[in-house]
């Protein structure tokens, strides 16, 4: 049903990573979804090309997760994690595990991305200290999203993320970015590149490798349109951290769970990291709900140094681990299964990625890049970063199809339910939006 939401009303929601003052005055709101379409306040229908904000691949409203948490929520909507338990939170651990490479065997449950991120900064430093190795510096990479907490801001290589925070922790230094701009609408992973990795080695020898506990990658960088690792790259990274004693940390809050084509992306590009961080899909975005899974040797090393009789690590949050967020994982992780989801990902990726590039061709468009069922749209600047890419998302948002924009690059992420005619709708929708916007 269309209808009209009266305006002041919107006002006591200060809206996350949002134009309040734009948005209040010309609202764009969903009222419901199923499957791979939206419904605005108007009643438009929209296709959801982003699958919301890259975590819903198994489509909206999937009545197996519905059920699952429905049940859940009748059974036990509330059990402290902190010395009990429940058994979903262990069965989908075990699930977990199942998927992701060898010796990576043990999950701690957080919220969201974000509280990944800065868990896995902690188990880092408590990996070290139970070692008794002094190293305190980080490494991440411009133009890296590792979402919002102190930490990920710390390792953020997203300049407006970061300008009015001044006070993030000390000793992050960041890799180059991967995307050189010499290889422009590549399909796939650039050729060249691959010696980007070798910062990580100047690192080591300007500071001392053994200064530096971590290196954090996503394996693509989702949240800044989409770069895709050079052929290599990811590989050297592994070598540079074996040689040095670094912790290798992959960010697949995006990546993991198919995405790829591949339960993971270290799956992809065949490179064992020693952590990895994960969200959104695991619970098909229903319930908010992170992860970090970790190395054999990490977890075996901070429980057994531990004093005998106490806590081995102190962390943990309230929500860590609940129930209905169980519940849902688990249910997201049985559809993954059951339907297959991962390898349509993979059968679907090549008919998505010729459809995309073939957008290459207009005169607004600067590149294209995608790997996967994942990829970025970058637009021509228009006066000043950001300006095309806010007007044309509101744009495609009315003319039926709703992307994700950083900056002046849309971030597409097909369902993995698509049918080759979503993919078709998708881009001719945003081709007529590059056409409303003028050749
Ligand atoms: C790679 C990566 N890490 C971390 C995050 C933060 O996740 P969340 O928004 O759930 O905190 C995101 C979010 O997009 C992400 O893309």
């Amino acid at each position: 049903m269309a209808y009209d939401i009266p305006l002041n009303s919107l006002e006591n929601q200060w809206m996350p990573f949002t134009d309040n003052k734009d948005f209040k005055n010309n609202p764009r709101l969903i009222t419901s979804a199923k499957e791979m379409y939206m419904t605005s306040h108007r009643g438009t229908k929209i296709l959801d090309g982003s699958s919301g904000l890259f975590c819903s691949p198994a489509g909206h409203c999937h009545p197996k997760i519905i059920e699952a948490v429905n049940k859940q929520i009748q059974k036990n909507t509330y059990t402290s994690p902190f010395g009990s338990g429940h058994p979903e939170s262990f069965k989908l651990a075990e699930k977990i595990t199942k998927i992701t490479p060898d010796e990576m065997n043990h999950v701690f449950f957080v919220n969201s991305g974000s509280e990944a991120i800065d868990t896995a900064i902690k188990i880092v430093m408590s990996y070290f200290s139970s070692k008794n190795e002094n190293r305190y510096r980080f490494v991440s990479r411009e133009r890296a999203y590792h979402g919002v907490n102190i930490g990920g801001l710390s390792l953020s290589g997203m300049a407006n993320n970061r300008k009015s925070f001044p006070l993030v922790i000390p000793n992050v230094v960041h890799l180059r970015h991967t995307w050189t701009g010499e290889e422009l609408n590549k399909k796939g992973q650039p050729s060249k590149g691959v010696e980007l990795a070798n910062d990580l080695e100047r690192f080591a020898n300007n500071y001392g490798g053994e200064s530096i506990a971590a290196c954090f990658v996503e394996p693509v960088a989702g949240s800044t349109g989409t770069l895709v690792p050079p052929v290599g790259y990811l590989k050297r990274l592994r070598e540079i951290c074996n040689k040095y004693g670094i912790l290798l940390v992959f960010d697949e809050v995006i990546t993991g769970f198919g995405r790829m084509g591949t339960n993971f992306a270290a799956d992809k590009f065949d490179v064992k990291p020693d952590i990895m961080t994960m969200a959104k899909a695991l619970t098909n975005g229903s319930m908010p709900m992170g992860a970090v899974c970790v190395h054999d040797k990490i977890y075996n090393l901070i429980t057994e140094n531990a004093i005998p009789g106490s806590i081995e690590f102190f962390h943990g949050y309230t929500y860590s681990g609940h129930p209905c967020s169980c519940a849902a994982g688990i249910a997201s992780l049985n559809i993954y299964e059951e339907e297959d989801l991962f390898e349509r990902a993979n059968n679907l990726s090549d008919y998505f990625l010729e459809a995309l590039f073939t957008l290459s061709d207009h005169d607004l468009v600067k590149d294209v890049r995608g790997i996967g069922l994942m990829g970025g749209v970058e637009l021509h600047l228009r006066n000043k970063a950001g300006e095309i890419g806010s007007e044309f998302q509101k744009k495609l948002f009315w003319n039926g199809l709703h992307v994700k924009f950083t900056s002046d690059t849309g971030i597409i992420a097909p369902m993995f339910i698509f049918e080759k005619q979503h993919i078709d709708e998708l881009i001719e929708k945003f081709r007529k939006t590059l056409d409303q916007f003028g050749k």
